[in-house]
């Protein structure tokens, strides 16, 4: 099948249309894995996959991860993890914050995922305009923009992730204590080389990491913001603009997201099927 690739005016992002991905041929997932290892985030417009062919084509770039979150499963299929703002009886039907700052997921896990993908099942709109755009950061053009001094810097330097991040601990003791015994903090390198294309990118968030072995608090924590906060400047920025049945694909070493809530709650409904594949190779 011909289809037709569109590149964003930014370093990450490209739009795909005319594919079928309930039925997409061995040459077309190479083309399409070789656009996503060059642009980072793909769309692939156009799409009423069932959930069973979502999984499939989810397969197709390697193991479906278990989910951690599995009070948000999707009730038949738990490969899936649901994100909505929608509630049934009183209660959220799916994972209602996700993405509220900047963050790479699962980067508190020991193997976190190398992508991500969401398919659209139902988008707010408001006068005819589609809300709710998920944002994008490249981390390798972020790295890039580092000086050799800074560079020279990071070099062989590990982080500490931890699920509790530094946010105000809000939940329960128990549900704390169940927490941190299935998530023990994870240390990751501070750089990672990319193990498709050989990329540094720069693996960090300002939330969820909270030490570096062998440097002092507050020195680390200094440096940790420092280089969070070069992530998501404008020049390394994509916008991913929703259409009903996009399936959005984004790679978790190379950048980093953004939700953007500007939809109003309940009413303005947004469901997305979230699945995470394939852990990041560690290089
Ligand atoms: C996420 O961070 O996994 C969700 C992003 C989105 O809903 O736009």
């Amino acid at each position: 099948m011909a289809f037709h690739v569109e590149y964003a005016d930014a370093p990450i992002g490209a739009v795909c249309r005319g594919l079928n991905l309930a039925d997409i041929d061995g040459n077309d997932f190479e083309r399409l894995s070789d656009v996503f290892d060059k642009r980072s985030v793909l769309c692939i417009r156009d799409q009423d996959l069932s959930e069973e062919q979502y999984i499939g084509f989810a397969k197709r770039f390697g193991a479906v991860e278990q989910l951690y979150m599995s009070d948000y499963a999707h009730p038949e299929h738990p490969e899936i993890l649901i994100v909505s703002n929608i509630k049934k009886d009183g209660k959220d039907i799916g994972h209602a914050d996700a993405g509220r700052v900047w963050h790479t997921d699962m980067s508190f896990t020991e193997t976190p995922p190398r992508a991500t993908m969401l398919h659209a099942r139902e988008l707010p709109v408001r006068d005819g305009i589609i809300l709710g755009d998920t944002h994008f950061s490249s981390t390798a053009d972020a790295y890039d923009s580092l000086s050799d001094e800074q560079k020279r810097k990071l070099e062989n330097l590990q982080v500490v992730h931890d699920v509790f991040g530094r946010r105000k601990k809000t939940q329960s003791h128990t549900h704390q204590d169940d927490l941190r015994k299935q998530q023990p903090k994870v240390t990751h390198p501070f750089v990672r080389v990319h193990p498709r294309t050989g990329r540094k990118c720069l693996y960090v968030s300002a939330g969820e990491c909270v030490a570096i072995p062998g440097v002092p608090e507050a020195e680390a924590l200094k440096l940790i913001e420092e280089m969070a906060a070069l992530i998501p400047q404008k020049q390394f920025h994509f916008t991913h603009k929703w259409q009903a049945g996009d399936v959005l694909v984004w790679d978790n070493c190379a950048v980093q997201h953004l939700a953007s809530f500007d939809y109003r709650w309940p009413e303005e409904r947004r469901l997305m099927w979230r699945i995470t594949v394939d852990p990041i190779a560690t290089v």
